[in-house]
């Protein structure tokens, strides 16, 4: 694969540059702005190195028509503020135009309106991507969170263009690849949220790696009632029950011992658990941890979250890394966690949903095999 941190002025220089972003998210969990904070640095490495153009490509939601709500509009003040330059936002109706206005445009950065408006991009579209190809001279995929889809402008827009991985790829999965291939032990792994076949398919994979498994939300649920404890009308995946039949009873699954409930569904791991987990985290020397605890939306269900992420926090030495949009927007439980979590070098939080799920499940990425297979100089 070919790095972006690799290349030196002479070969950025005077060149357009079509980077792949992803902007998914919603505002009021406060994700968008991280995963716009998390591009930045590929941003200023571009503008400083002297690239011609940065023409800025993203996907928003899942739209089935052009919606303004789903519009990428609104990032292109904020990306102007953030990185000092002139942001022309670029609308059309047809790739070939988006293109054509990139070309024509004078500024040093152009935002493209959300690429799932068109057709082609969902669809890998070749021809596509040879039209977005078209406005530059080089494709960075900054876009970790979107390279477990094969989306035209994460794939087959690598058969056009000389192909790099940028300064954010490359972070992700350096610290990624080093949870599957060089793990500190005790490797302990928290899996909450309500992904229940996605992060199953994660503890499957890291059975071999991790020592131990702390569960809450609806995968503690989902195993709990593999050992025939009765979970009410709390959200668990019967399919997955019997797959996961060998592992029920492992010491190695820890298990909620109390629960906050409503109306009989199980909402929050309970004091106890929190204690329990607490301790085991406290003693660990990797953490990796996907999905809150509970439904830490709600102040009555938010407690087991902000215990995990307390304890996490106390503990300075683990190698720890975090990931999910839910996740990530729960550390928001408490005001002050988010400055201390940026100041803490030994915590990497993903920009990775699904994709950070699928890398751990042990799946090739499709936007990283892409890359990898580029040879165009
Ligand atoms: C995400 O938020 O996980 C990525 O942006 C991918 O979005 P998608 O699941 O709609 O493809």
């Amino acid at each position: 694969m070919k790095f972006l941190s690799q290349l030196e002025k002479k070969h950025i220089s005077g060149r357009t540059f079509l980077v792949r972003v992803d902007l998914n998210a919603d505002f009021k969990k406060g994700t968008s702005m991280f995963r716009l904070e998390a591009v930045i640095p590929t941003l200023s490495f571009l503008i400083k190195k002297g690239a011609r153009k940065i023409v800025i490509a993203s996907h928003r939601g899942r739209p089935e028509r052009r919606a303004k709500r789903e519009s990428l509009d609104v990032f292109a003040p904020i990306i102007a503020h953030r990185t000092k330059k002139e942001v022309d936002f670029i609308s059309a109706y047809r790739v070939g135009t988006l293109a054509d206005e990139a070309r024509k445009s004078d500024a040093p950065i152009v935002l493209f309106e959300n690429l799932r408006f068109f057709r082609g991009e969902e669809v890998n579209d070749p021809s596509f991507a040879k039209a977005l190809a078209s406005c530059a001279d080089i494709y960075v995929n900054d876009a970790f969170a979107v390279s477990h889809r094969k989306n035209a402008s994460v794939c087959a827009i690598t058969d056009y263009l000389p192909s790099y991985s940028g300064l954010l790829l490359e972070k992700e999965l350096a610290h990624l690849s080093r949870v599957l291939k060089d793990p500190e032990h005790p490797f302990v792994v928290l899996i909450g949220g309500v992904k229940i076949s996605e992060k199953t398919a994660v503890i499957d994979h890291l059975w071999k790696l991790a020592d131990l498994f702390l569960l809450g939300g609806a995968a503690a649920n989902t195993f709990l009632a593999a050992q025939g404890v009765p979970m009410g009308r709390s959200v668990f995946d019967k399919k997955v029950i019997d797959k996961m039949k060998s592992r029920v009873f492992s010491p190695r699954i820890i298990l909620p011992v109390d629960g906050v409930r409503r109306r009989g569904a199980v909402m929050d791991i309970g004091p106890e658990t929190a204690a329990r987990y607490a301790k085991i985290i406290a003693s660990a020397k990797m953490i990796l941890w996907s999905g809150p605890f509970g439904l830490f939306q709600e102040n009555d269900f938010s407690h087991g979250t902000e215990m995990m992420w307390s304890a996490v926090l106390k503990n300075k030495n683990a190698r720890t890394i975090i990931g999910g949009g839910e996740t990530i927007a729960s550390s928001r439980v408490v005001s002050g966690f988010q400055s201390i979590i940026s100041r803490r070098k030994n915590i990497f939080l993903s920009t990775g949903g699904g994709a950070m799920l699928e890398y751990l499940s042990g799946k090739a990425l499709p936007g990283v095999v892409a890359l990898e297979k580029n040879k165009i100089q």
